[in-house]
């Protein structure tokens, strides 16, 4: 799979996305276009329903545009079969969801785990790696507690330790926040800012909290589907 060397780690072209037909269309992007460097942590705000967990989508290569482009790490993802697209995403894209997404009956450290498991990662090693992972999230005392048994922004910081499993060059984080109180939001967000800036992975936040924009390196709007400059 050809790679070409770049700063930037997203490019989005002129993206164009709706749902349903004719009168009961939904344009949910109008022409989207915006560029990520490396190493920065890009939030995306705007508020529900402005298409913000649609570009997401696309630009994780779960979803595809109706139009325009999407290139990440250098690769342009219509150029992609579909495993190149599933390596991309498994090898180079970690994900972190409003709702955690962890699986109940794991515990934290085997949560974390899952990813390397899929990857067929040594036992050994991953061990180690697990260890690490959920040191640098601060919960190396809770490996081995199940979701149930921790709170929402340990729940969340697990799934993060889970997303960068694989060290992937680009986080996506759509609302990462929004289940957690005020101050654990806070902290989860300082969490993402210290792993981009410390581990040399790009992120795309999604978030409505305005009180998290601060932490971004920049900010995007999305307003009806639409890029507003500020
Ligand atoms: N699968 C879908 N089918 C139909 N409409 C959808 C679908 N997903 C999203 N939409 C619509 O597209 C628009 C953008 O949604 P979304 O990307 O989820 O926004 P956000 O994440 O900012 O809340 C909304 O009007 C939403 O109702
Ligand atoms: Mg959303």
């Amino acid at each position: 799979m050809s790679r070409i060397a770049t700063d930037t780690m997203v490019r989005v072209e002129d993206v164009h996305k709706s749902y349903g037909q004719g009168a009961a269309a939904v344009h949910a992007l109008r022409g989207v276009s915006f560029e990520v460097p490396r190493g920065q942590l890009v939030a995306l705000k705007g508020r529900s329903g402005s298409g913000k967990t649609t570009l997401l989508n696309i630009v994780g290569g779960v979803d595809e545009p109706d139009r325009g482009r999407v290139h990440v790490d250098g690769r342009d993802l219509s150029d992609l079969g579909e495993d190149d697209l599933l390596a991309l995403r498994r090898d180079r894209i970690g994900f972190v969801f409003q709702s955690f997404g962890l699986i109940p009956v794991l515990t934290a450290a085997e949560n974390v785990g899952v990813p390397l498991r899929l990857r067929r990662a040594d036992p050994r090693e991953r061990e180690e790696r697990v260890e690490l992972l959920l040191s640098l999230v601060g919960l190396a005392a809770h490996a081995r507690q199940r979701p149930g048994e921790l709170s929402g922004g340990q729940q969340q910081r697990v799934a993060i330790a889970r997303a960068l499993a694989n060290d992937p060059a680009l986080l996506i984080a759509d609302e990462p926040t929004g289940q957690l109180d005020a101050e654990t939001g806070l902290a989860v967000m300082e969490l993402l800012r210290a792993v981009v800036h410390s581990r040399q992975v790009t992120a795309l936040v999604a978030t409505h909290d305005v009180t998290l924009l601060d932490l971004a390196d920049r900010v995007l709007e999305l307003r009806d589907g639409e890029i507003v400059e500020h």
